[in-house]
Parts: C-alpha cells; sequence; structure tokens
C-alpha cells in the first residue's frame, strides 16, 4: 500500500515505512475495550490522507511473523527515510526486530494503542524503545496519526541541521 505526492518544492518525496505487527490485523473485532473499535485498514487509510496532506509517502505492511517484519525492514532500509512500527508482542522480547531497525541507522518511533505502562507487567518493556526516537502509547489509533506528524517533523530538522527533536 503506498501513497506518492510531489512536495513541489524540489525537494524528494519523503518516504515512511509503517509496520505493523502480531493480532493487530484482528484490530476492530480484537478486545476493543483495550484497542478500540478502528480496524486497521482504517488506521492505514487515516494515515494515508495524513501522509497525502503531508506530501510524503507511505509503505504500510502488517504480518503476524518475526522474520516477515525484518524482511521488510531489510526490503526498505535503503528506499525510507524513517519507520513508523507498532511491534505487538514483539515490543516485549525481540531483540532480532530491534537489532534489524538499529542496523537501519533510520529515526523510527514505536506507537502502541493501549498505555503498554498501565497493563501486565510483561508489557511495561520495551526492547524496542531505546533505539528509537521516542513512543507513542495509549492513545489508540490516532498515536499513529501523531507518530507520522511527529517522524516527519523529525526527519526534516535532521535534514536542516536542526535538532531541537
Ligand atoms: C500493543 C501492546 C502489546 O503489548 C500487545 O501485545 C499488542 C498491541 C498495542 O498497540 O497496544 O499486540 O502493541
Amino acid at each position: 500500500m503506498s501513497t506518492e505526492k510531489s512536495a513541489g518544492d524540489g525537494e524528494p518525496t519523503l518516504k515512511i515505512l509503517v509496520l505493523h505487527g502480531p493480532n493487530l490485523n484482528l484490530l476492530g473485532t480484537r478486545e476493543p475495550h483495550i484497542y478500540g473499535k478502528t480496524t486497521l485498514e482504517e488506521i492505514n487509510n487515516r494515515l494515508l490522507e495524513r501522509a497525502h496532506r503531508l506530501a510524503v509517502e507511505l509503505e504500510i505492511h502488517q504480518s503476524n511473523h518475526e522474520g516477515d517484519l525484518i524482511n521488510v525492514i531489510h526490503k526498505n532500509m535503503f528506499r525510507v527515510d524513517g519507520i513508523i512500527i507498532n511491534p505487538g508482542a514483539f515490543t516485549h522480547y525481540s531483540y532480532a526486530i530491534r537489532d534489524a531497525l538499529s542496523a537501519t541507522g533510520l529515526p523510527i518511533i514505536e506507537v502502541h494503542l493501549s498505555n503498554i505502562y498501565s497493563r501486565e507487567d510483561f508489557r511495561k518493556i520495551s526492547v524496542i524503545a531505546p533505539i528509537t526516537e521516542g513512543q507513542i502509547t495509549g492513545l489508540g489509533a490516532f498515536g499513529y496519526e501523531l507518530a507520522l506528524e511527529g517522524i516527519v517533523e523529525i526527519i526534516k530538522n535532521k535534514k536542516t541541521g536542526d535538532m531541537q527533536c
């Protein structure tokens, strides 16, 4: 899934990889009291709309398999400018996904629909967070839109050498 729009100012269009981890394909019906009623398709459509407004291009993938997510990271690491990822349960134990993300050298934002710090103890640990620019947790589907706004700002600031973010 992708959308393309020229920034119109001679700058190359920014490309962002959006990754959804295991069980996020079930959003809408999966424990809606925790994850909300918004489906993954609705989240992706909102992201695509916002990407269009920001004149950035998105590459969106969901997988229930650790190796698939790693392969998608490898495939896209020289094609994209940043990564937004909700690693699902891999957040809490996948050193392999952390290493793959870290190897890209790209800015990364981690997103969680639920507030992982207000849930079971095992969810309070993210092995991914230390190699990210930041984490958005507990703001539901809107968290992805904030992540997109944030990563675009971070990438632009890095390009202009502005270190505010
Ligand atoms: C999640 C939180 C994880 O602990 C859980 O395993 C998920 C979803 C979230 O978006 O809140 O699958 O990443």
